[in-house]
């Protein structure tokens, strides 16, 4: 989590550096922070909060300088404060340090250091850092620059870092490192900005370099060198331009990003699709794969591992793999599954789905996997990113960037992305072109599907003002539409803090039936397939109990009108597109439900986009 701006050029480092911070606040809210250097001075403001706390403080109390840092923090060590933000200041004042991620031994250290005499003023774990920087350079009688300084104390530390740091013995300089956490490099004309993602960096250059695990930068009057942390061995890196534009990273006439997202649907799923359907054989064409498309045909197993919203994807992936490429597919939590002895080997492959590519119990189940000799694939949005890099191969979902700390149109491009991969898969395994060209033929009519499923809204806005001060909410589905009830669940708990259960319709009667009562909603996912009479005996169930019935369906019919109090109807499709404006519907049901709770939709309590930290 946290996200890290910094700037070192000509122009006034603090607009460059709020702006960047608002950019990255979907990282992480509890608290913001900056230091600058002017000179030889080092001046810092930290406040606990938005970053709009620290923009209303530096209005009132303005500092200056040529670089500086800045921090937007969610918190792993130290409760949000001012004390804890960052950036931390080492004991001469002399050294200021931004750090995303954990690190794991810094109580040994800090209890070192403390034996030194060393004072900590926050509970942070990365104050243990920028202190031991500091006793390293200031104990070295003059043999250590700061850079060494850095990279010694780096060579201590366990875990997981992003950092940038500065010092004011060398004013013209930034230093930064990367192990686990991301930190990208944006070059420009005399002027360079370290960020956690591109998007504070787009409106100054657009040429970037993506730092990878071990690598060290210095930047030192207008020129950077990036090398090994351990070693003194420079690194080559390639320069990539970005081709974000800024409409794409703000929220435009929209209150929220969310709700933002939620409408680019109406192109996000064929930005997915495009230049990959191949209507004529009835398949797709997915670029990043074809390399290792044997290898795929041959393998005896699948693993999908993912986390949250993006697991959810993988539940539906599997429906989709096994149904149409005849592989046994297993789904897990990546941070289940990188600490169990799972049965992977060559003939595994291992699916990782990520909209940021950035969440750290998915990137190490990747590792892991390929340690043990599996191919690896990545599902990512983010291009450039740490799981996109580390994956053998991809397949990127272009939606666009998701800011909004709920997920929305990365879920359904990532289900997009699965549709495709199992069509692929089972084409190449004897699926007929009768069932690719079907399903080829709706995926082309997304768009207009998607467009009739947000006319919804005036009707779930009845269902959500109906419903809003309701405890519990329940979901209920049935085969690939159990992880959409998931799913649905999981938006609403996320955003408006409503306690939320998503369930397999049918054992809904082992258990939860119990919750049942006049206050409980209860949505059904019950398109017009062969479980739709099945579903329609549970919603009988949930009926003779007095439950709020609120169905999701691609077609009406008198019975589901009669039995439930709201009726959402989705455009009738393929059925594997149901799960995907399914979804859409219950996304604007969690949005909603949280605008008449009157929550903060776009940067939820206790969360953060992306995970960086185990
Ligand atoms: C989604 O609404 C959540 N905020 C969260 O569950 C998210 O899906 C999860 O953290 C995984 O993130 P990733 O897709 O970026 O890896
Ligand atoms: N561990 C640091 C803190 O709590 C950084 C947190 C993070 O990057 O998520 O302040």
């Amino acid at each position: 989590m946290c996200g890290i701006v910094s700037y070192i050029g000509k122009k006034d480092p603090v607009p460059i550096l709020i702006k960047g911070l608002r950019r990255l606040e979907y990282r992480g809210y509890d608290s913001a922070g900056l230091a600058l250097l002017d000179g030889k001075s080092l001046n810092s403001v930290k406040k606990a909060g938005k970053v709009s706390e620290l923009s209303d403080e530096l209005s009132v109390s303005p500092i200056k300088g040529n670089c500086g840092i800045a921090h937007t923090r969610w918190a792993t060590h130290g409760v949000p404060n001012d004390i804890n933000a960052h950036p931390h200041l080492d004991k001469s004042g002399k050294i200021a340090l931004v750090h995303n991620g954990i690190i794991e031994n810094y109580d040994s250290i800090k209890k070192t250091l403390e034996k030194r005499g060393v004072v900590f003023s926050s509970d942070t774990d990365s104050e243990v850092l920028v202190q031991l920087i500091s006793e390293i350079y200031h104990n070295d009688e003059g043999q250590l620059d700061f850079k060494d300084a850095v990279k010694a104390a780096l060579q201590e530390v366990v875990g997981a870092y992003g950092i940038v740091a500065m010092c004011s013995d060398e004013p013209d300089s930034l230093f930064a490192a990367r192990m686990g956490s991301p930190l990208v490099l944006g070059v420009g004309d005399n002027e360079f900005l370290f960020a956690s993602d591109a998007s504070p960096i787009i409106e100054y250059t657009r040429n970037v370099i993506y730092l990878d695990d071990g690598e060290f930068v210095e930047v030192k009057n207008s020129a950077y060198s990036i090398s090994n942390i351990h070693t003194e061995e420079i690194v080559s890196k390639t320069i990539t331009k970005i081709d974000l534009t800024i409409e794409e990273i703000e929220k435009g006439e929209f209150p929220h990003f969310m709700l933002k997202e939620i409408h680019d649907q109406k192109h996000s799923i064929s930005d997915t699709l495009r230049g990959r359907l191949n209507l004529e054989d009835g398949t797709s064409m997915l670029g990043g794969i074809n390399d290792y498309l044997p290898n795929i045909l041959e393998a005896s197993r699948i693993y999908i591992t993912a986390c949250g919203t993006s697991w959810h994807a993988g539940l539906i992936g599997k429906h989709l793999i096994e149904e149409y490429a005849r592989v046994p597919v297993h789904v897990e939590y990546a941070s289940e599954f990188r600490y169990r002895n799972a049965i992977i080997d060559a003939n595994t492959i291992l699916i990782a789905i990520s909209q940021s590519g950035e969440t750290a119990d998915t990137l190490a189940a990747i590792k892991k996997s390929k340690e043990l000799g599996a191919l690896t694939l990545g599902i990512c949005n983010v291009v450039g990113s740490s799981i996109s890099r580390e994956t053998d191969a991809g397949i990127f979902t272009h939606a666009g960037p998701e800011i909004g700390v709920a997920s929305t149109k990365a879920f359904t491009a990532q289900v997009t992305v699965l549709i495709m991969l199992a069509l692929k898969i089972g084409r190449k395994k004897g699926v007929s072109l009768h069932r690719g060209k079907e399903l080829i033929s709706s995926l082309k009519e997304i768009d207009t599907n998607v467009s009739k499923t947000l006319e919804t809204i005036k009707l779930v806005r009845q269902v959500a003002k109906a419903t809003c001060n309701a405890d519990n909410y329940l979901y209920l589905g049935r085969g690939v539409n159990f992880p959409v009830a998931l799913e649905g669940a999981l938006k609403l708990k996320e955003i408006s803090y409503i306690h939320a259960e998503g369930y397999p319709a049918a054992e809904m009667k082992h258990g939860p039936i119990a919750l049942i009562d006049k206050d409980m909603p209860v949505v059904f996912l019950a398109p017009q397939d062969e479980t739709f009479l099945k579903i329609l005996s549970n919603i009988e169930e949930v009926k003779a109990r007095g439950g709020i019935i609120i169905t999701v369906t691609d077609e009406e019919n008198d019975s589901l009108n009669s039995l439930s109090d709201y009726v959402l109807v989705t455009p009738k499709s393929h059925r594997y597109i149901f799960p995907i404006t399914s979804s859409i519907i219950l996304q604007l049901l969690a949005y909603e439900l949280a605008q008449f709770r009157g929550c903060e939709i776009d940067q939820p309590r206790n969360l953060a986009k992306s995970v960086t930290v185990e």
